[in-house]
This record gives C-alpha cells, structure tokens and sequence, in this order.
C-alpha cells in the first residue's frame, strides 16, 4: 500500500532525521511509528503526503511513485489527523468535516449527508454539533471532530500524529477503543504516530519502534513483547510488559539478586538474629570474595544451639548450585529431582549472584500460564 525504498531526509548537513527507510505499510493495517523524540516519526510521516520531501530515495503510495503525483491531490486522498486538532476556529464543525469534500466539489446535499453520517460515526450527535464551534468542544470532542474530518472523502489511507496525546487518560482510551471499532468497519490503512507505548501496543497490527531515523525492530504487539530484539527495544517496551516465557527464561531473570548472606567467622547468635529480621529460615556463607562456601538451615541452628560456635563449624558445604545462564526448565527439574527448595546461582568462579526459591518459581510460572492465557 505505501512502500518505503531507501528514503533519506537530512535537513542540515550534520545531522539525518530519517537515514535509508525501507518499510512496507500493508492495506488495512494500523501501522504504529514509535520512538523517542526526535527520532524521525512526523518526518516519516509527513513525506506520505508530501507535506516533507525525501531527500533522496522513493515513496510508493498503491504502486505509484509520490514524487510525480499532484501534491495537492494527494494530500486530498489521504485523511491526516494531528496532535492540536487544527480545525478551523472560524468554521462550523460540519463545515470543519466537509472542507475536503469541498474542495473536490462534491455536490451540497451530498456533503451535507456525509457530515451528518461522520458525526453519527464517530459518537457526536449531528444535530447538536453541526453548527457548534470547535472552541464551543471538549478536546475530546473535537478531536472526534478532527478524525471525522480524516475520514471525509473516504480516503484509503489515514495518517494520525499523536491525535490522542493532549487527551486525558479516560478519553483518551474511549477514543482508542472507537478506532478500533472504526477501522473494523472501514478496512483503512492507518499509520498512527505515539510516544505512548501501551497505545501503540492496544492499536497496532505492526509497531515499527524507531530510533535516530533508523527502525530498529518492526514487529507485532505479541512478537515485540515476546522476542524484542536488543535492550533498547525492552527498555522501550518496559521490562515489565515483556512476556517472559520459561523456555527462554535465564535463572539470573526469576532470582532474588539479594539473597541473606553471612561471614563464615559469624557466631550462631547473630545468623539468629539476621534470620528473624529478615524473616528467612537458612543464611548463604560465603567467604570475602563472595565465593559461596556453604549454607546454615534453622535446622543446624536448633540443634547446635547450645554450643558457641562459629556458622564454619555447622555450615553445610555441599550445596546444590546452578551457574548463571542455566535455564528455569533446567533449575525446576533441578529442584524436583534433588528435592531442595532453593537454589543458589553462582558465577563461574562460584561466586554467589542471587537465589531461586521454590516461591520465585511458581510465581514466575504462575505469571507466564496467566499472561499466555489471558
Ligand atoms: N524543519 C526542520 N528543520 C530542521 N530539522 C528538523 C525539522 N523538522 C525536524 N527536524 C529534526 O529532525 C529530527 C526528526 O524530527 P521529527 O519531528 O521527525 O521527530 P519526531 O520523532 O516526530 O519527534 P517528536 O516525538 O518530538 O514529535 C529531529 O532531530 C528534529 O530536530
Ligand atoms: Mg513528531
């Protein structure tokens, strides 16, 4: 439907606002632009309809090449809502809707018609809005109004640059929700600018996540959440929107990086007292270099407890271990067959890094049946 080949747009000399494009929009998809600011999303955009011009490279728009379409005609084929609405103070909301039908010279009564269906479509009763003013609308309203004004001459394409963004939270999500709906009805092909990544994860069909000019991944909302492609894009996402799937799932991902550690020189007294404040029933013993050297349970504890002695002389030295990197499968079927309730996880030079519980675990496991599920 719209296909980017090698599209560049550098508007000083030192620096490329949009470096080498090459991106496909699909028919009837919501194509998100994400990314921080900066990063070239309303560039991109804006050289759709030629509001911007590549410096170099081509844009097809439906098989035709942009650069030899009329720009005025183009512009009047593809609906284009943006952030502060710009719809026209001195002009009547039906007037605001009709303005392109105008100007291709739709006849009255049929430009009347449309705005009156428009207005039904997207929630504002024709008869009490018509002749209103935009100043006389809630921002909501009006940018109702603004993709009313979009979907006018029924273009096949809609370009959208953060429409929703000034908009309260609540409005904001019933107009993402009317989108939805409007686009089952109406089959457009949407490219949707946001800074806002859980709207872009609600919208999209596609989310192409941007960074200086360049996307760097193009995904769908579940495979950006299941497999983003380096840190940035988890970073963007949130690591805690990531689905984490056990099978890709590390140890270090699921472990308490602060486990209850102690000084093998420790006396018993103070492992006691270090267990009831943290409210753990065993201390990991590890020695100056965080090399892990044992473990004491309440259990030696109890049973030591009459002798003053050092943790070294009742600590357990042969621990079931993992290594950073194992698995979660790995760790669990550990578990199982050894019948422990924790497992520390050590580095290569068995230095202590954190520890799985048997709790940590289920919750985890508990996280991804429910995410996968839901
Ligand atoms: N008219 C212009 N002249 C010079 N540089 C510009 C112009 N418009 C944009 N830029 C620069 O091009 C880069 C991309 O800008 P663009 O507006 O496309 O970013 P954006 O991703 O839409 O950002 P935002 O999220 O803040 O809207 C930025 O570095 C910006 O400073
Ligand atoms: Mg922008």
């Amino acid at each position: 439907m719209i296909r980017f080949e090698n599209v560049t747009k550098q508007y000083d000399l030192n620096s490329i606002a949009v470096d080498n494009l090459n991106l496909h929009i699909r028919k009837g998809e919501i194509l998100i632009l994400i990314g921080p600011s900066g990063c070239g999303k309303t560039t991109t955009m804006k050289m759709i309809n030629r509001l911007i011009e590549p410096t170099s490279g081509k844009i097809y728009i439906q098989g035709e090449d942009a650069g030899k379409l009329d720009p005025v005609e183009l512009r009047r084929n593809i609906g284009y809502v943006i952030q502060q609405i710009g719809l026209f103070p001195q002009m009547t909301i039906g007037e605001n809707i009709a303005l392109v039908p105008k100007l291709k010279k739709w006849p009255e009564q049929k430009r009347r018609e449309r705005v009156e269906e428009l207005l039904h479509l997207v929630g504002l009763p024709p008869e009490k809005f018509r002749d209103k003013y935009p100043f006389e609308l809630s921002g909501g309203q009006q940018q109702r109004v603004g993709v009313a004004r979009a979907l006018a001459a029924d273009p096949p394409i809609i370009l959208m640059d953060e429409p929703f963004g000034a908009l309260d939270p609540i409005t904001r999500e019933q107009l993402q929700d009317e989108l939805l709906q409007l686009q089952l009805e109406l089959q457009k092909t949407i490219v949707f600018v946001t800074h806002d990544i859980d709207e872009a994860l609600k919208l999209g069909t596609r989310i192409a996540l941007m960074r200086e000019g360049k996307i760097v991944q193009l995904d769908t909302p579940d495979r950006l959440l299941r497999t983003p492609e380096n840190d940035f894009v988890r970073d963007f996402i949130g690591r805690d929107r990531l689905i984490r799937q056990p099978e890709t799932l590390k140890v270090e991902d699921i472990m308490n990086p602060n486990p209850v550690t102690m000084l093998p020189t420790h006396g018993l007294a103070e492992g006691l007292d270090l267990m009831r404040k943290r409210r753990v029933d065993s201390l990991l013993i590890i020695d100056r270099f965080k090399k892990l050297i044992g473990i004491v349970t309440i259990k030696d504890m109890q049973q030591n407890l009459n002798q003053a002695c050092q943790l070294a002389e009742i600590m357990t030295s042969e621990i079931i271990t993992v290594v950073e990197g194992t698995g979660v499968r790995e760790a669990l079927d550990i578990m199982a067959g050894k019948r422990v309730g924790y497992l520390p996880v050590v580095d290569r030079q068995g230095r202590l890094k954190g520890l799985i519980t048997r709790t940590s675990l289920v919750n985890v496991l508990a996280e991804t049946l429910w995410k996968a599920t839901s």
